[in-house]
């Protein structure tokens, strides 16, 4: 990829084809201190009352920087990486590449918890893990009640839902969800049926006496590719056909329909959704389902094997940030006559851990 001129053209190639940048594309991205605050980065002008026939009358490009003079006056030197970076048209998050892992992944990606541990470089490597294995586990987290709340938002904001800004995980009588019992919880995402689905649940273990109670993680990446390479026809049904998700309660219902695999526009991994006790298929044709139960089957054994599972105990402290658009959670069942097991829970969004990578990579210029 590089930037060249013609005349009072700005060209960009890239892998021999050769386009010219549009001069209004150029104009808008004015930088002085009269076109941009320097405190916000926002436009001091607008855009759209900008004349449209705007030219270049003077260019020059050096290694870094291109500097233009245009026909109204405005001139601004832009930095030819930034042009560059916004052709290539990705996101810092799509470069990191996930890593496949299955039960024999061991390396638990253990961050120590201390102060000003927000604004520093260890953070970043921390949330890069997160994107490459979709989850990372911060250790020695202070034990106090609802300091999650302040852990998440220290990320970004939390992501309030109708089990609250936060929930406390143990059993109790009565509850609306099996999430509140001892009993295990085989592989499941949480809150399918909530549009858009929490992207990343947190949770932080503050007393744990049980035996039991294993937290247990497997990923959905690594299944779901499992899938597409042995059975395709039931990746392909899984990826195709959208399921009702519902959750109800005394107060609420929930729905949402969507894919169990859910893919990007460019066809690949984006999302699974998996809770068998809240999906409701509709009602295809006989074929169809037929394929379609199969399918379900088939990566509901691979979900519940010992292959892609991986288990493990949370210890006072330990806090567990997990993607749930990518990983299955859940647990083994536990005697609550043993002792306390109380987790604290809650949920955040993709925008809070990548403006917070986006923010640390700036600041220590990674
Ligand atoms: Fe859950």
């Amino acid at each position: 990829m590089k930037i060249e001129l013609k005349k009072n053209k700005v060209f960009f190639e890239n892998q021999g084809s050769k386009k010219e940048i549009h001069p209004f594309w150029l104009r808008e991205r004015v930088n002085g201190d009269n076109d941009v605050d320097k405190f916000s980065h926002q436009r001091l002008f607008d855009p759209t009352k900008l004349k449209e026939n705007i030219d270049i009358n003077n260019i020059n490009l050096t290694d870094d920087f291109l500097e233009i003079t245009f026909s109204d006056g405005s001139c601004t030197k832009l930095r030819v990486q930034e042009i560059l970076k916004e052709f290539s048209n990705q996101n810092e998050i799509e470069y990191i590449n996930k890593v496949k892992w299955d039960s024999s992944f061991n390396v638990l990606n253990n961050y120590e918890f201390k102060k000003n541990f927000f604004e520093s470089e260890e953070m970043y490597r921390a949330l890069i893990n997160f994107y490459e294995y979709g989850f990372v586990i911060f250790k020695k987290v202070p034990i106090k009640n609802n300091f999650i709340v302040n852990f998440a938002n220290s990320i970004g904001s939390i992501r309030r839902t109708n089990f609250g800004e936060f929930f406390n995980v143990k059993s109790k009588p009565n509850p609306n969800d099996l999430a509140y019992t001892s009993l295990a919880l085989a592989p499941h995402t949480d809150n399918p049926y909530r549009k858009p689905v929490p992207c990343i649940q947190i949770l932080h273990c503050i007393e744990n006496e049980v035996n039991g109670g294993l937290s247990t993680l497997v990923d959905g990446f690594t299944v779901t590719e499992k899938l597409k390479e042995d059975f395709p026809n039931y990746y392909k049904i899984l990826t195709k056909t959208k399921v009702r998700f519902q959750f109800i309660d005394q107060t609420v219902v929930l729905e949402d329909r969507a894919e169990m695999i859910q893919l990007n526009d460019k066809g690949e991994f984006k999302q699974v959704r998996f809770s068998p006790r809240l999906d409701f298929v509709p009602l295809l044709d006989k074929d169809k389902l037929e394929l379609y139960y199969s399918a379900r089957k088939k990566i509901s054994e691979l979900y519940n094997s010992n292959q892609y599972r991986i288990e493990f105990k949370l210890v006072p402290g330990d806090l567990l940030m997990m993607d749930n658009h990518r990983l299955l959670h859940g647990r083994t069942s536990y005697d609550a006559s043993e002792g306390n097991r109380f987790l604290q829970g809650c949920y955040i969004d993709y925008d809070s851990t990548e403006g917070k990578l986006k923010h640390l990579k700036r600041k220590f210029n990674l």
